[in-house]
């Protein structure tokens, strides 16, 4: 097969996009992709400072390779989460961010959650005793308050995460069989900040396939860890995934339209925010000055509360 742009040697086929192109062309246009959909959905612009969390694997990194190579001011930040799971998780994944990082001359903070909050994951999903999938909950919850903390900190004015295609219509997917109306609302490419203390979020690969930005790390040499993390196993999210995968294998095209439909019948108005009635007042939290939704402590400071730093 022969690229569309240059006819040398095609390396890599997009059925969706009827696309061809060969490694040179593949890693040029994607970047140009990216920028595209940065600019669509007004994410952020050359003046703005970044912060990118990466997790090491493959969109995160890919991303943050990306932005830097787009032109704009953009440091990463790495959350070590204590997860071993027999694969050394969290170390790999950290050694991966670090030596990415170090070898492009880029800034990465890392937080390491069991240094500064006493204990790992694991450790606090158990102590919180949350019930069947929990470490996930508990993860995803420490990841959201850690990543808005370091970024109002830093005074950016962006967090971007490596969310794709593929994760945001799975997600898409899972709200629509319930028709979470108020999960609905808030998915998007943008969550604009609020002046309580929610830092502006950005995804700017929710139109790129995850097939595709496994190639760009490969085709771009950039290593990345390959595990996925050992909670996810047996995941719904995973399982939406192959559903959807299998719709596209029949169907090219058939998740980029079905993500891309949604965000247009949204901009159309058939969900309007002011109808949403759960939309949460944020109040302030008196221990870490974060927002929360309830009085009081923030449900982050309550379960990392009786953890003493540096102990595990
Ligand atoms: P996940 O929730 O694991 O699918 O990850 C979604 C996005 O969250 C990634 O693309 C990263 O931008 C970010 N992320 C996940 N894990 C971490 C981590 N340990 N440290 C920093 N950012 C992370
Ligand atoms: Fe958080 Fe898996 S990455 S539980
Ligand atoms: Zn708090």
């Amino acid at each position: 097969m022969k690229c569309d742009k240059c006819g040398g040697k095609a390396v890599f086929h997009m059925r969706h996009h009827k696309l061809a192109l060969c490694q040179a062309d593949y890693l040029a246009w994607l970047p140009q992709q990216v920028e595209r959909a940065i600019e669509k959905y007004k994410m952020f612009s050359h003046q703005d400072r970044l912060l990118v969390a990466v997790s090491g694997g493959k969109d995160s990194l890919s991303l943050w390779d990306i932005l830097h190579k787009l032109g704009y001011a953009v440091d990463g930040l790495y959350i070590s989460l204590g997860i071993d799971g027999g694969v050394n998780y969290s170390a790999e994944s950290r050694r991966l961010s670090e030596q990415f990082a170090g070898s492009r001359g880029l800034h990465l903070h890392v937080v390491d959650v069991a240094a500064e909050y006493g204990a790992g994951i694991p450790q606090i999903a158990e102590r919180a005793q949350r019930g069947r999938g929990k470490a996930c909950s508990v993860c995803g919850l420490a990841k959201r308050h850690i990543m808005n903390r370091v970024a109002r900190q830093g005074g950016y004015q962006v967090l971007a995460t490596g969310h794709n295609l593929d994760d945001e219509a799975a997600v898409l997917f899972g709200n629509t069989l319930t028709w979470a109306g108020s999960y609905l609302l808030r998915q998007g490419p943008v969550l604009e900040a609020r002046d309580e203390g929610l830092v502006r979020k950005v995804k700017p690969l929710c139109r790129i396939y995850e097939r595709e930005m496994a190639a760009y790390a490969w085709l771009g040499g950039i290593e990345y860890i390959y595990d996925e993390c050992p909670f996810a196993v047996g995941a719904t999210s995973l399982y939406y995934k192959d559903l959807l995968n299998q719709l596209e294998s029949e169907r090219p095209g058939a998740k980029l339209n079905f993500y891309l439909s949604f965000l247009r019948a949204k901009a159309a108005g058939l969900f309007s925010p002011d109808a949403d009635p759960d939309r949460p007042l944020l109040h302030t939290c008196p221990a870490c000055g974060q927002p929360t939704t309830a009085p009081g402590e923030c449900t982050f400071c309550r379960m990392t509360s009786k953890l003493q730093p540096g102990e595990t």
